[in-house]
């Protein structure tokens, strides 16, 4: 934990418990949680100005959709267990890079590394970590881009750094991975491996109809640069 984080706890009267056992009812860990609302809805708030200046200077949307969560608490536990940390504060703080998470829908991939790279210039975002799901998907078929980045969070005039992670994917992938997700959950993790097989051929396959379906719709909108 950086030590702005362990100033932030103290305000929040976290001192002394940052190495204890979480415990999902109490105040600190509701106080914790808080914070990284509120460092989501920073990130959120920048990323939805980027959006809203992107598609006003192209003839065309960059920037589908931008959505945003904080982990519920009985995935925070889930996500303990299966990284087999230690259930306290200060371990989940350091280990756990997604209590905070934004996810960005663009129509094409290049869309993406555009955005990616807005963000990496952003001033107010601190980028620690990208993984690059494009270029290498993973087994599962699943694609995008990740990155993790820190946004400094001030509450009772102290100011501490907040980790955020956000994933860019476009529209094809987002509709893939929502009914994989889904589709794992059904079947309890115990996919067939035909049925896994083919959703990684599917993961494929729809990103290349939906990319030329917008490469299409791109062409023919003439007036693309229109504002810029
Ligand atoms: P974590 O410790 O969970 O962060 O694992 P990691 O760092 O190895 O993975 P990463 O952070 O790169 O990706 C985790 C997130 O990406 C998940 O929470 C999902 O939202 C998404 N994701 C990764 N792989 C898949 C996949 O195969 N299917 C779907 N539907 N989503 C995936
Ligand atoms: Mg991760």
């Amino acid at each position: 934990m950086s030590p702005r984080t362990e100033l932030i706890i103290k305000n929040n009267e976290l001192d002394n418990t940052e190495d204890e056992k979480i415990n999902i009812e109490s105040k600190q860990y509701n106080d914790l949680l808080k914070i990284y609302e509120i460092a989501m809805h920073q990130v959120a708030d920048t990323l939805n100005s980027i959006k809203e200046r992107l598609n006003n200077m192209y003839g065309y949307t960059i920037i589908e959709k931008i959505d945003s969560r904080v982990k519920s608490k009985k995935s925070i536990m889930n996500k303990i267990k299966k990284k087999g940390i230690a259930p306290t504060y200060k371990s989940l703080v350091d280990n756990v890079d997604d209590i905070a998470g934004i996810r960005i829908v663009c129509p094409l991939k290049d869309d993406i590394f555009f955005i990616k790279q807005i963000i990496q210039n952003m001033p107010t975002l601190n980028v620690i970590e990208e993984k690059d799901y494009i270029y290498n998907p993973k087994k599962s078929g699943y694609s995008a881009y990740h990155l993790i980045v820190e946004t400094p969070v001030t509450i009772n005039d102290e100011t501490v750094i907040i980790k955020v992670e956000i994933q860019i994917r476009t529209v094809a992938m987002d509709f893939w991975s929502e009914m994989e997700h889904e589709i794992r959950y059904k079947t309890d993790n115990k996919l067939s491996k035909l049925d896994s097989n083919k959703l990684t051929w599917y993961a494929k396959a729809l990103e290349k109809l939906q990319s030329k379906i917008i490469k299409m719709y791109r062409k023919h909108e003439n007036n693309s640069m229109l504002n810029y």
